[in-house]
């Protein structure tokens, strides 16, 4: 329980975050954005640094940075408007390999950034550039793909906003506030020193949790808007680890009413109330919130025994005139043809394979491919297992040939995915490249959707559904980290 007393006197000793919240959420100001020949650019580093995440220490963390954004963000965002062409220059100022992934875009699969599949690694001290077209509107993000468990959990993430084409449109206009909120927990202890991010019973299990939860790097965000006007919040969950479920709170700890008006980039035909929606991994929610008079709105992460607040909405100058809500308007995404698609199979399992290989779909444990200069660096200090034995670590070096797609599909075919979750643990299922339509499960009464990540829960069997219309190699994962790591990833091919 949440009393109005804890409420106010947490505003006090709890770094709340509203000035930085104000500088992510800024959409007028693309920071760091410029035009060359034509293309809007943002110049990007990707490096080791420092950041005070509990009060009074610097923690060493990965980040990504582009330049001219305020060094006081915990992570870069890039604007872009829908079927807009952008340009990412990166410079890699790790001592490790990298490469970029942008979760959720229907993307060039030669963008896609995935090692040794879609590109070769981005090395120390090289550059590389992404360019490619946003082809729907919506609230998407990037990360590492290559030593992921150990850069991404170091903090290395962003937030890539595709803009809606018509800004004019009321159900775009609607909205007083549009807000950034990312949920990443950083594996650091109360010192200040760094925890580990994996270990051999945590990658078997659910995952290691970081012990600072964090909201845009802070303990909570805060968003000030007029009293009676709907804001748009973008709720991103680019943590490792932890599955949330999400729903909004008054200042008496009762449910109010808030709309889901997206999943995952994908806006709803119609919005529906919050409700212990799921937020896993990679999913992101668009929450419409109507500021309250008096008190507040809290979003809560109500998962666990102990729900804790993620950000709150309060009023801010002069109140407006109430107004019903508007959906927002509706994606392009194919239609799959349910008739004529052909139907494919998979289990999530897991595996009972060695080498650090805990879990596996259809059988086979795909790892990720690192670079034969990575392997020097395998004890930096940085890396994911301070101080354990290399026998400890699960995550074995590999540099074997590249596994076999799991299945290989027809281009401008349409396909259902029979997908099977056979272990007691959730996963949240991700597809790079399609926003494909959840139709069925065995759990829940499904109202077709379109995401990139479904959360697959323990036992949970489901039915999804895409068109196969973009040619190229695409990873088909767990996006708990330390489960993709070790075996829960694999690809299909479409040809
Ligand atoms: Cu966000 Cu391969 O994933
Ligand atoms: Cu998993």
């Amino acid at each position: 329980m949440f009393s109005r007393r804890f409420f106010l006197s947490s505003i006090g000793c709890i770094p709340f975050s509203s000035a930085l919240s104000q500088i992510i959420s800024d959409k007028k100001l693309n920071y760091g954005s410029k035009v060359v020949d034509g293309i809007l650019q943002y110049d990007m580093v990707a490096k080791n640094g420092y950041r005070e995440i509990v009060n009074g220490v610097k923690s060493q963390v990965i980040e990504y940075h582009i330049l001219g954004q305020p060094k006081s963000m915990p992570f870069p965002v890039i604007r872009a408007k829908v079927n807009q062409k952008i340009r990412i220059v990166i410079k890699n100022e790790m001592d490790k390999t990298t490469t970029v992934h942008w979760h959720g875009i229907r993307i060039d699969n030669k963008m896609d950034g995935v090692p040794y599949l879609t590109q070769e690694p981005i090395k120390s001290g090289e550059t590389y550039v992404y360019e490619f077209v946003c082809p729907d509107a919506g609230t998407f993000w990037f990360h590492s793909h290559q030593n992921s468990l150990e850069q991404m959990s170091r903090g290395q993430v962003g937030v890539l906003i595709v803009e809606e084409e018509d800004i004019n449109n009321p159900a775009i206009k609607q909205f007083s506030a549009d807000a950034v909120w990312v949920a990443k927990d950083y594996y650091i202890d109360d010192k200040g020193e760094l925890t580990n991010c994996t270990t051999k019973k945590t990658a078997m299990t659910s995952g290691a949790f970081g012990m600072q939860k964090r909201v845009n790097g802070k303990e909570k965000s805060i968003l000030r808007a007029p009293a009676g006007s709907w804001v748009r919040v973008r709720l991103l969950n680019c943590d490792n680890t932890r599955l949330m479920n999400i729903s909004a709170y008054d200042e008496q700890d009762n449910k109010v009413e808030a709309f889901v008006i997206a999943i995952e980039g994908n806006p709803l035909k119609k919005y529906k109330l919050l409700n212990r929606d799921d937020l896993t991994p990679g999913q992101r929610l668009e929450i419409a919130i109507k500021v309250p008079k008096s008190g507040f709105v809290a979003i809560k992460n109500v998962f666990q025994k102990n729900p804790y607040i993620l950000g709150v909405v309060m009023s801010n100058g002069n109140p407006v005139n109430e107004k019903a809500l508007l959906p927002l308007p509706m994606g392009k995404i194919p239609e799959p043809d349910l008739k004529n698609a052909k139907r494919l199979r998979f289990i999530f399992l897991a595996s009972s394979a060695s080498m650090g290989r805990f879990w596996s779909i259809n059988g086979k444990s795909m790892v990720e491919h690192s670079s034969p200069d990575d392997h020097k660096l395998t004890h930096n200090s940085l890396s994911c297992t301070k101080g354990m034995k290399n026998e400890d670590m699960p995550i074995k070096m590999n540099n074997q040939k590249m596994a076999e797609p799991l299945a290989v599909l027809e281009k401008n075919k349409s396909y259902i995915f029979y997908i099977q979750n056979g272990t007691p643990h959730t996963h949240p299922v991700h597809l790079h490249g399609f926003s494909f339509k959840v139709l069925k499960s065995n759990r829940y009464k499904i109202n077709p959707y379109y995401t990139d990540t479904y959360p697959l829960k323990p036992d949970e069997r489901i039915q999804i559904a895409f068109l196969a219309d973009n040619v190229g190699c695409w990873m088909f994962h767990c996006h708990i980290i330390e489960h993709s790591a070790t075996g829960m990833m694999g690809y299909i091919k479409v040809i």
